[in-house]
């Protein structure tokens, strides 16, 4: 605990996962993983500890999922936070709580915070010219945005970021922008934002930086300064969208906070409702402490897309709000590729964790240990099923599991698990392997400092491979006819030895590590505790860690990557399906009266492009309907064409007819047309609901 020995207390996040999909390995890999291992080494260690994650509910990402969908953005954070809450509990995630960021105590906090800054002038207000799609009479997010990056070419560079060159982009930036949701160029239109000065706090940023040099991964390091370099430019923190919490200023109706502000305050929030569930104070957690300044370490594990964010503007808003620490540091990781290409959402290009988990029951361990060994920890890496099944089978099986395996065996075989030692309590006698697991203990404790987890998780398995070769040496199953107590002597040690693997590996694979306390009987311990076997201990009944990886497995699951690959190519691009509204009442719906009826005659209109004077029997009467549709259809080929009318909308007049009613059109994104009606023979006047 070198560096982190002066810390009272630790305050750990994952980054929020937007509910607009399933978990998938490379989601793993990249936030949560390597925080699960460190956070569970912190409570070896018995520190003071919190982990925070929940579902960021907010932003594009999760209308533009609903959009695809067909549904609400509120259907999709429901659908997607149950389902991410779930599998991450199931894997073994062990976070103190997993909130979300549309609960009332989020909104309330992004309020405050946003409204500490205004109030204390830190925010530049300013009119700018925004994308806006004249189909969809609405402002763009940068997400619905796609052009050209200015600075690699990449010609699908969103209006945010492009996601090829890493590049922080304004929507303004990109070479031929295109409206995602018509299709068309957008044009700018003025409106008003809210804009945090980054440029005002680039000088205090760049001396807080700077101090991180050697502390923080080189990649990381690296990427904050390059944007330092290239100057920071004010950021909008609020935007004109109709999902989001409410920017809390009068003048600022129907605005949303910009999704990047409220998310990481998400995990303050989360950190207050497991305060109040917990009787704990969570200013503890997150703000500089009276005595003492450094009392509070922050750290923010991440993927490597969201530097900037938590590096650069996160910070800057703590420092503006005040009173809060800072991360002392933020270990992102690159990413992770699957079987020779990027992992993809939209091509179904991955291992979604929620059928790992139904695939492989019980082997939440085996995939912790493959995605901890190739974490993607200096670079981008890959995983592959043949890669997992040779990790497994070489490696645990093999290794860890066959070593505890043969200790058991032999240890029920010569003493019926009985651990006999007149001397009281068993310890290594062997003072070479306690030197040598020492030295492990020393390693691991630097490397996971370090968040070097694929090392740390060498040297436990090295650990492992030192117990195979002592026994080997040692031979008990010879030593036992000529010197029986030599070979108890080699067995106790052995099990000595297992018992620090078993404390080791809690960190890691937390199940095998409670089964193998479980064969060897005795309770967990932390790492400044050991171990003990008194005189007579008995041991229970061995059983195998881990099963061997069938090729059928791996096989089956290839085919399963390249059907879905298969598939998402043959799949037609679906065409964009235009938002909903929001909720109506029941009565609001009841109050239509819609009837099924049949045009009698169609004229155009004379002088207008898009108008047909209709008279439509609906039934109840003959009336003239004047309907947007002449574009699409010839007057007479619609004469007999049964449709749905809305009887009661309040008559209009519409280049000097009288209209009377509404006929009903289906549409779709694209504009093409046609007729609702019924399907069956129905007569006219017939209730519509
Ligand atoms: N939802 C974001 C992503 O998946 C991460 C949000 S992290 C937080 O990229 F700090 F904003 F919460
Ligand atoms: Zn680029």
């Amino acid at each position: 605990m070198s560096q982190l020995n002066k810390y009272k207390r630790f305050t750990i996040t994952s980054a929020l996962p937007y509910a607009n999909g399933p978990l998938h390995i490379g989601h793993l890999a990249g936030a949560y993983l390597p925080a699960d291992i460190f956070v569970r080494y912190l409570r070896m260690l018995k520190k003071d500890v919190v982990y925070i994650c929940g579902s960021d509910e907010h932003g594009a990402a999760i209308t533009i999922k609903a959009k695809k969908e067909g549904t609400t953005p509120q259907a999709i954070i429901d659908k997607y936070h149950k389902q991410i809450k779930d599998s991450f509990e199931e894997f073994g995630v062990s976070f103190d709580i997993y909130h979300r960021t549309s609960s009332a105590i989020h909104h309330d906090l992004s309020q405050e915070f946003f409204l500490n800054l205004y109030e204390k002038g830190e925010f530049v207000e300013k009119f700018s010219e925004q994308y806006y799609d004249e189909d969809f009479d609405q402002f763009l997010a940068d997400r619905y945005i796609t052009g050209t990056c200015p600075v690699c070419s990449n010609d699908r560079a969103y209006g945010d970021q492009c996601e090829n060159c890493g590049t922080s982009l304004n929507p303004t930036d990109l070479i031929n922008p295109v409206s995602t949701l018509s299709g068309k160029a957008p044009v700018l239109k003025p409106t008003k934002h809210w804009y945090l000065p980054l440029d005002k706090y680039q000088p205090w940023l760049e001396k807080w930086i700077d101090e991180k040099e050697g502390e923080w991964k080189v990649n990381v390091f690296g990427q904050c300064r390059s944007w330092l370099k290239s100057g920071l430019q004010p950021r909008s923190m609020t935007r004109d969208l109709d999902w989001g919490i409410d920017v809390p200023l009068e003048e600022a109706k129907g605005k949303k906070l910009y999704v990047w502000m409220d998310a990481p305050i998400g995990y303050i929030s989360a950190t207050k409702q497991w305060a109040i569930d917990n009787q704990k104070d969570w200013q503890q957690y997150w703000k500089k402490q009276a005595d003492d300044a450094d009392d509070t370490c922050l750290i923010h594990f991440i993927g490597k897309d969201n530097i900037v964010f938590h590096c650069i503007i996160f910070p800057a808003i703590l420092k503006a709000h005040g009173d809060y620490v800072l991360p002392q540091n933020v270990p992102a990781n690159e990413f992770l590729n699957l079987e020779g290409d990027k992992l993809s959402t939209s091509r179904n290009h991955a291992v979604w964790l929620h059928e790992y988990l139904e695939e492989f029951p019980g082997k939440q361990d085996e995939l912790r240990y493959v995605l901890t060994s190739i974490l993607p920890e200096t670079a981008d890496s890959e995983f592959t099923w043949k890669d997992y099944q040779a990790r497994v089978n070489n490696e645990l099986v093999a290794i860890l599991g066959n070593y505890v395996n043969r200790v058991m065996i032999l240890m029920h075989k010569f003493f019926d698990g009985k651990v006999e030692s007149e001397g009281g309590n068993i310890t290594f006698t062997d003072n070479e392997l306690n030197a040598e697991v020492g030295r492990y203990y020393d390693e691991l404790g630097k490397n996971l400092e370090s968040y070097r987890f694929r090392q740390a998780l060498q040297n436990v398995m090295d650990m492992a491979r030192l117990g195979n070769r002592y026994l080997t040496e040692q031979e008990p199953w010879k030593s036992i006819k000529t010197d029986a107590e030599a070979a108890k002597n080699a067995l106790h040690n052995s099990l000595v030895l297992i018992g620090h693997l078993a404390t080791c590996l809690q960190p890691f694979l937390p199940r095998t590590a409670e089964k193998i306390f479980g064969m060897l009987n005795v309770a967990p311990v932390t790492f400044d505790e050991e171990i003990t076997f008194a005189n007579g201990h008995q041991l229970n009944a061995a059983s195998l860690l881990f099963e061997k990886i069938e090729d059928e497995a791996i096989e089956k699951q290839v085919q399963k990557l390249a059907d879905k690959k298969a598939a998402a190519a043959a799949a037609p691009k679906l065409a964009p399906v235009i938002p909903a509204k929001p909720n109506i009442s029941f009565d609001d719906f009841a109050g239509m009266d819609i009837r099924t009826g049949t045009i009698l005659t169609a004229e155009k209109v004379a002088k207008t492009k898009k108008l047909l004077k209709l008279t439509i029997d609906t039934g109840i009467d003959q009336r003239t309907v004047v309907s947007g549709i002449a574009e699409h259809y010839e007057p007479e080929a619609i004469i007999g064409q049964q449709v749905s009318i809305l009887v009661n909308l309040e008559p209009r007049e519409i280049k000097g007819i009288m209209s009377q009613g509404m006929i009903l059109m289906a549409e779709n994104a694209e504009g093409k047309l046609c007729f609702v009606a019924p399907t069956g023979d129905m007569p006219n006047g017939s209730v519509i609901r």
